[in-house]
């Protein structure tokens, strides 16, 4: 038997699905036999994405949608009917406490937190219509528990994100609909490999118990489980994927 064949013919929508993890996730989701719907702003990139999950034989096609617009999302998703969500896009941002400007903080918030609140929203009034349920899986981050120099706002968002999945699964239950968050650590993604290559970024891997940064591939059992029928009992947890980095030494 196939793992987590249940997920065959299932219909899911990934938002920051244009790059990174996001579409990682969608490509993995569809190999898995889920029609995928890959959102982000990005429209070409995204477009690209669905040609290469086609051409491996998947079913993908593209939204365009600002997740940090409850507009552009309301418009995006009337009649949303899927079966999982994925509520991955996110923006980290770098500044100083001091310096950081309330444009920052609201760019910050309204794409990782509001947005994950709005997505989730439509997605779910959706499956309630369907009278089938479903799973959604918000990708928070440790940062979400613990903090680091320079991250207030991300961190403040993605523990917002976390406590925002609870209240949601303690709603939703009775409608069929499993909220679950996935609280990935440092994984390697185009976008952060300069970075950790660099002094700074060797010497934060030095603090990671397993002494390495994660795969997106590392990732796909959580992000299976919380999804899919193996985890049909799970709902308001968050699982963290972090090679033992929030159990660091104090
Ligand atoms: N990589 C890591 O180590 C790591 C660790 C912990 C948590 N995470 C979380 O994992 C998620 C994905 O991160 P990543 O590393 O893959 O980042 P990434 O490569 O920068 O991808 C972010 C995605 O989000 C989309 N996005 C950003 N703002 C958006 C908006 N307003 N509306 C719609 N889409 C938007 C981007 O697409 P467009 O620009 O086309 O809109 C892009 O597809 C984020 O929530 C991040 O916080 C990542």
């Amino acid at each position: 038997m196939m793992q987590f064949d249940d997920l065959n013919g299932k219909a899911a929508l990934v938002t920051g699905a244009s790059g990174g993890l996001g579409q990682h996730f969608a490509e993995l989701l569809a190999s898995h036999g889920v029609a995928v719907t890959l959102a982000a702003r990005r429209r070409e990139a995204l477009e690209e994405a669905c040609a290469r999950i086609a051409a491996a034989g998947g079913t993908a096609r593209a939204i365009q949608m600002d997740v940090s617009d409850g507009g552009s999302v309301a418009a995006a998703l009337s009649g949303a009917n899927f079966d999982i969500l994925v509520n991955n896009a996110g923006i980290s941002g770098a500044s100083r406490a001091l310096d950081l400007e309330e444009a920052e903080w609201d760019r910050v918030l309204d794409t990782n937190l509001k947005g994950v609140f709005v997505v989730a929203q439509a997605v779910a009034r959706g499956m309630k219509a369907s009278g089938r349920g479903g799973a959604i899986v918000n990708i928070a981050s440790i940062l979400g528990h613990r903090v680091a120099g320079n991250l207030s706002a991300y961190a403040a968002s993605k523990a917002g994100v976390i406590q925002l999945t609870k209240a949601l699964a303690l709603e939703w239950a009775r409608e069929g609909i499993r909220v679950n968050a996935l609280c990935p650590g440092y994984i390697e993604t185009d976008i952060n490999r300069d970075f950790f290559a660099s002094a700074a970024g060797l010497d934060l891997i030095k603090r990671i118990p397993q002494r390495r940064l994660g795969r997106p591939q590392e990732l796909d059992g959580a992000l299976l489980l919380l999804a899919s029928a193996a985890g049909s009992y799970i709902t308001g947890s968050s699982i963290e994927v972090d090679g033992g980095h929030l159990v660091s030494s104090l």
